[in-house]
């Protein structure tokens, strides 16, 4: 088991309710919501704290491929156990691997996935944003990321509407708590483990962050849990079915589907070539014109700026600015920056999220960043493609970034040759703050 992860206690409590009520309904249910979205097989699916494997066996039956990533021991042995009883071309469809979403660039084999699955796992670990940022990084474009998360809302609601008015008012103080604290709230669920409950929005929030724009979310499993006791399913098939239509339809609809246990939210990439919807050059730059793009593509670039650009000016201000937009006086990159006269803002019409990135390295001075340019242009990487903005500000050793991407996925492709840079000039950029742009107004 991981040093971070709060499951452990909880394992034997999860293992022996396998076949019960909660667990039947919460599988099914996640299984029918998942099957609204999946690609034709066969897909790429990353499977993550996969557990006993019930739903990476159900989609290798289905014909996709599956990595299934789990940490712990006795859950990779159960789940062993199940797949050695599949017809060996369904095993054959599944990998099995040790390690933690902390820890997956080998365990993922540095692959991408169109379905990357964490299901009933970030409530074990200490924080959502880490772990997001690293499985976003996993998702291909156009695919998704599925997330089975305990939300507050449920974590209130649960001891109220079992009727049990102490625990429930020791949620509430605990929320409260937890919001002067500015933390997560906790609580100890059903199977005995600590875990920690995430808010709605806020998770779709930092999802968006990583380019993950939420499709939609539905609640699992709401009318069953009400009672203390998890007892076996309805014997009878009918009653079963009925029960399960019953829970399908609740999760899909408001405000049933907020009540529910977990919330199952599905969080999808935008493919590639999709574009920027934030920055709508014909609704904020009315004098914007559009010309031919790369690949005979209509886009829109700004005029240049009708006033005179500060790079002008002739004193202490005038350099100043010429660093500003040439990352370095004199450089290059400054004159060649100089002459372009035209910048790309985006383009207009589709629908995707641009990032601000925020660098704030513990340490980098104005040497290290001219470096840093310098190899950069050498390597064909000093203006990267779907980078609408940079800066560099701060003194002395405290240089920090600023960047707006058109999409996480042109980040990443940037990352391939930035960070060989970094790691030979021996600089740790620390990890970045990632949020969507609400909007962007040049000059
Ligand atoms: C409640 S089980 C869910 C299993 C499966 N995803 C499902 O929905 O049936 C939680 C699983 O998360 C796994 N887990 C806990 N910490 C983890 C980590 N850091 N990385 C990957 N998996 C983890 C546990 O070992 C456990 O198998």
């Amino acid at each position: 088991m991981t040093a971070d992860s709060t499951f452990g206690g909880g394992r034997p409590g999860w293992l022996g309710g396998l076949d019960h009520v909660r667990n039947v309904v919460r599988q099914e249910l996640i299984s029918r919501q998942l099957d609204q979205h999946l690609p034709q097989p066969p897909a790429r699916v990353l499977d993550v704290g996969a557990g006993q494997g019930t739903q990476s066996i159900r989609l290798a039956r289905l014909g996709h491929q599956v990595v299934a990533v789990e940490p712990d021991p006795e859950m990779r042995a159960a789940f062993q156990a199940a797949l050695s009883a599949e017809p060996a071309e369904v095993a054959g469809r599944v990998t099995l691997r040790d390690a933690s979403v902390t820890d997956l660039a080998a365990a993922a084999f540095g692959e991408i996935y169109d379905t990357v699955l964490l299901l009933g796992v970030l409530m074990y670990l200490p924080a959502s944003r880490p772990v997001i940022a690293e499985l976003a990084a996993r998702v291909a474009p156009g695919g998704f990321l599925a997330v089975a998360a305990r939300t507050v809302t449920s974590a209130l609601w649960r001891p109220a509407a079992r009727q049990d008015w102490q625990a429930a008012l020791a949620a509430f103080d605990e929320y409260d708590r937890a919001r002067a604290e500015a933390r997560d709230m906790r609580y100890v669920n059903e199977i005995g483990a600590p875990a920690r409950a995430d808010d709605l929005g806020a998770l779709t929030a930092v999802a968006a962050g990583y380019g993950l724009r939420l499709e939609t979310w539905y609640g699992v499993r709401i009318a069953v849990d009400q009672g203390e006791l998890d007892p076996p399913p309805p014997s009878d098939p009918r009653e079963l079915a009925a029960l399960l239509d019953v829970e399908e339809r609740l999760g899909a609809t408001d405000p049933y589907r907020q009540l529910g246990q977990l919330a199952h939210l599905i969080l999808r990439k935008a493919p590639v070539g999709r574009r920027l919807q934030t920055i709508d050059a014909e609704r904020r730059f009315p004098e914007s014109r559009p010309v031919r793009g790369p690949m005979g593509r209509t886009v829109r670039w700004r005029r240049p700026p009708a006033r005179p650009c500060l790079r002008s000016f002739p004193d202490r201000l005038g350099r100043m600015c010429g660093r500003l937009a040439g990352f370095g006086s004199g450089s290059r990159s400054t004159a060649r920056r100089a002459r372009r006269p035209h910048r790309r803002l985006g383009e207009v019409g589709e629908e995707l999220m641009a990032l601000g990135i925020y660098f704030s390295p513990a340490s980098m001075t104005a040497a290290q960043y001219d470096e840093i340019i310098a190899r950069l242009d050498a390597a064909g990487a000093g203006q990267p493609r779907g980078r609408l903005y940079h800066t560099c500000f701060g003194t002395g050793t405290e240089l920090q970034i600023f960047d707006i991407w058109e999409s996480q996925e042109a980040f990443d492709r940037f990352g391939v040759t930035l960070l060989p840079i970094l790691g030979d000039i021996g600089l740790d950029p620390g990890r970045p703050t990632v949020e969507p742009v609400h909007n962007l107004i040049p000059g």
